[in-house]
């Protein structure tokens, strides 16, 4: 396998693995579904793809792409807009079918790195956490919805235990004075936990509260299915589909799409039925994991998981009846 070296400050997950599963063709068409700071872009461009089409829901992501623009010219667009619309977004520029997509879940280090976004509880900053800088934000999440709301969002989207002692945390702090910051919050959420508790506790007692909030204010899963399913009639004939997962959600909303489309979803239907109907064929059984020296170098990486399916279109029709 090549191995491409990670020139930026910002730490392409599994860079050389996706490059090598996305199996890349001198005339094929790409989409990065998720261009943050263009690793990917750049990568799958500078293995002499013919053409790479990027999204980007973020405003900032779209600044950045301009410097992707002026290095590759007329081999790259950059499109704004949610990957729950990808048939759309390409059909706007006269796209119909690619021969790869690749989706990388989650925010990028700039969304991380910068306090003003609001994605970390490390770092002070206004309770925002939208990719797209559209909508309601996390302020107006936590000071108005009820407690039930809260805790069903901690449960579903961070599978937090505490969410319901969370949740009145959050009423009672928000009784006194409106929250207005990531660290206000974190605290409250790191308070409802005993100092026994904490103690035997491997990431930040906040970690999963706000990775609940960031998904349902974003809408992460619901877009992921959109564009899984959508993937199907966009794909080429082998062409391939991989995404990169940070969480269980996530992962497992991939594992399920691969396994019903590729025919090994349990049914009474015969194995070789299933396969008449399948629309991929899953590349690995099993997801390919991040080496050591790279979660050592960029501790983001340690619960990445990428899974790769090929797209599989059934060539021979099924019998018609002559009419
Ligand atoms: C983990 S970063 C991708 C990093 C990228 N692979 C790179 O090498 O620079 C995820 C990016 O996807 C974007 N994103 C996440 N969900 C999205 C969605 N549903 N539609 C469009 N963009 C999305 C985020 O705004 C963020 O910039």
């Amino acid at each position: 396998m090549m191995t491409i070296s990670n020139t930026s400050s910002h730490y392409p997950v599994m860079l050389n693995e996706v490059i090598f599963s996305l199996n890349i063709k001198k005339n094929g068409i790409y989409v990065d579904g998720t261009y943050g700071v263009g690793g990917y872009t750049n990568a799958i461009l500078d293995q002499g793809a013919k053409h790479v089409v990027a999204i980007d829901q973020d405003p900032d992501a779209k600044k950045r792409s301009t410097a992707t623009k002026k290095k590759y010219g007329p081999a790259f667009t950059f499109l704004h807009g949610n990957f729950k619309n990808l048939k759309n977004l390409l059909n706007d520029i006269g796209v119909d079918h690619v021969d790869g997509i690749v989706l990388d879940l989650g925010v990028s280090s700039p969304q991380l790195d910068e306090a003003e976004r609001g994605f970390s509880f490390k770092k002070e900053g206004p309770l925002d956490m939208r990719m797209s800088q559209k909508g309601p934000d996390a302020a107006e999440l936590v000071n108005n919805a009820s407690e039930q709301d809260l805790a069903t969002i901690f449960w579903r989207y961070g599978e937090e235990r505490k969410s319901y002692k969370i949740a009145r945390a959050i009423i009672a702090a928000r009784d006194e004075i409106p929250l207005s910051t990531t660290t206000q919050l974190a605290d409250i959420i790191k308070n409802t936990f005993s100092q026994k508790e904490k103690a035997k506790m491997k990431i930040h007692p906040a970690t999963r509260c706000f990775q609940a909030l960031r998904i349902y204010l974003n809408e992460e899963l619901s877009s992921l299915e959109s564009s899984l399913s959508q993937s199907i009639n966009i794909l080429n004939d082998k062409g391939r589909l991989l995404v990169v997962t940070f969480h269980s959600l996530e992962d497992r909303i991939v594992k399920r799409f691969i396994k019903e489309q590729s025919g090994q979803k349990a049914s009474t239907m015969p194995k070789d039925l299933q396969k008449n109907i399948s629309t991929f064929k899953a590349i690995t059984k099993k997801p390919i994991l991040p080496t050591e020296e790279e979660c050592a170098e960029n501790s983001r990486s340690r619960s990445a998981k990428l899974r790769v399916a090929q797209r599989y279109i059934k060539q021979q029709q099924l019998y018609k009846k002559e009419s």
